[in-house]
């Protein structure tokens, strides 16, 4: 569990009445066109992909154990999976309060263990964060890292963060200055 005396803080995974406060973290950011805004009820539909930050002790840990502490949300981050061997970290937000603090690799840490266990060999992002996204051996990227035919197949999808993968005119507005980057696991 990543902890220092000044700032202590422990992982886990999200659950429903976490949702909110995931909101309320990521809504700074996506009012600066930094993360992709979404309803609430996609938050909810999407609980399961995320891990959150929770600060004080005894909040459990990144494989699921927690206890009612009722510490508060101070990060965020979320894996989608895409295809077989692809996911993409998304949503990763930490309070403004706590930046700086390792809560971010932390965070980053998690989902990419959870693409790991997965069996996933490639995690994609979207990112004005280079260099901190680097130190995880992330590496910029052009274009869509995907075969015509899984290109033609991820066209299917109702996912914003899909269609921002696919590099789609419709999302070309949330994507401005933003950095394509890919780690091979
Ligand atoms: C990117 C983000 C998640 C990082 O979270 P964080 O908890 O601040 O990150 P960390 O403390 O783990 O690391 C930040 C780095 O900046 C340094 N830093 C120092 N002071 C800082 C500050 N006030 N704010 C941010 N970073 C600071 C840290 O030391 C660290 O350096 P390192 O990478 O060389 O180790 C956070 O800045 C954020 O929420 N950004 C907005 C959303 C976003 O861009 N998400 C990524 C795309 S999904």
């Amino acid at each position: 569990m990543p902890e220092t005396a000044a700032s202590s803080f422990a992982l886990r995974p999200a659950r429903p009445a976490d949702m909110r406060a995931v909101r309320g973290l990521v809504e700074p950011y996506a009012q600066r066109r930094i993360l992709l805004a979404k309803e609430m009820v996609g938050y909810y539909e999407a609980v399961q992909e995320f891990v959150v930050a929770e600060s004080g002790d005894g909040a459990g840990n990144a494989e699921g154990a927690a206890d009612d502490s009722g510490g508060t949300v101070i990060g965020c981050g979320a894996l989608h999976v895409m295809w077989d061997d692809l996911a993409e970290v998304r949503t990763l937000a930490v309070d403004a309060a706590w930046r700086g603090r390792r809560v971010g690799h932390a965070l980053l840490d998690a989902l990419v263990e959870r693409a790991a266990s997965l069996g996933l060999s490639r995690v994609f992002c979207l990112t004005f964060e280079v260099a901190f996204f680097e130190a995880h051996g992330f590496r910029e990227i052009d274009g869509t890292p995907v075969t015509g035919e899984v290109y033609a197949e991820l066209l299917r999808s109702h996912d914003d963060g899909v269609a921002e993968f696919l590099d789609l005119a419709r999302v070309k507005p949330n994507t401005l200055g933003n950095t394509r980057m890919l780690l091979e696991l």
